[in-house]
């Protein structure tokens, strides 16, 4: 498996707050048979400030832990969009996933949909690949679940949280991820692991879940073959 969403990363966001914790996750992903992880770091305009070099430091210690594991590192950064996303990714300010085209986008839960598919249009327009962080948690699919075929029209992909189809996260999250699911609009499934605790990778629990309701085919699909595309 391949985890393109996770705050790995110690001391950089609200995610790991120290390298331990940050070996620990390796640990726990490592051992749910994850081979490759995106590090993406929140970057919210006031609130998380993406600090550059501290991620790239970060980056490179806990790669060399992670190679003992057999687990490759990869930069990424989760982005709340504003309008300044086009001049980070085009300065390089943030990263991509993976130093590719593919952008982890993120939106206001309360975002109302033409806001999300402006910024999708712009971003595909400007040659970026979009792809809609956590869908589920959105008012607006979670209300019609079927909008997210607006966003993939626009050039957007879907990912939804482990925790979400797990029921994790509530009901309501569970019920708007199943459906996303369900009408197969889903690209990716990701741990958006921050800790241990409250918010830990879970994965291998998921992919069985998904396995037992779509198919091998299709927990593949969403945990192994979309992602390594965004690795390619
Ligand atoms: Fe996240």
């Amino acid at each position: 498996m391949i985890d393109i969403h996770c705050h790995i990363l110690y001391g950089v966001d609200d995610g790991s707050p120290d390298y331990e914790t940050s070996c620990r996750m390796v640990d726990c992903l490592a051992d749910e048979g994850v081979s490759a992880i995106i590090a993406t770091p929140h970057y919210r305009h006031q609130m998380f400030s993406y600090p550059v070099q501290r991620i790239e430091d970060a980056l490179t210690r806990l790669s060399a832990y992670a190679a003992g594991r057999h687990v490759t590192l990869f930069s990424g950064c989760e982005y709340h969009v504003n309008h300044d996303i086009f001049s980070h990714l085009e300065s390089g300010r943030v990263h991509t996933l993976a130093d590719s085209d593919y952008v982890l986008t993120e939106y206001s839960y309360t975002s109302d949909l033409a806001r999300i598919l402006d910024y999708t249009e712009e971003l595909v327009m400007r040659g970026w690949r979009p792809i809609i962080a956590h869908a589920e948690r959105y008012e607006v699919f979670q209300r019609r679940p079927r909008l997210a075929e607006e966003v993939i029209h626009q050039g957007a992909q879907i990912q939804v949280n482990a925790d979400s189809v797990l029921g994790l996260d509530g009901r309501g999250m569970k019920k708007c991820a199943l459906k996303l699911l369900d009408l197969g609009l889903v690209d990716y499934v990701a741990s958006d692991a921050h800790d241990l605790d409250e918010r830990a990778p879970h994965l291998e629990k998921c992919c069985s879940l998904i396995r037992k309701r779509y198919g091998e085919e299709a927990a593949k699909m969403l945990f192994e073959t979309n992602p390594r595309k965004i690795l390619m």
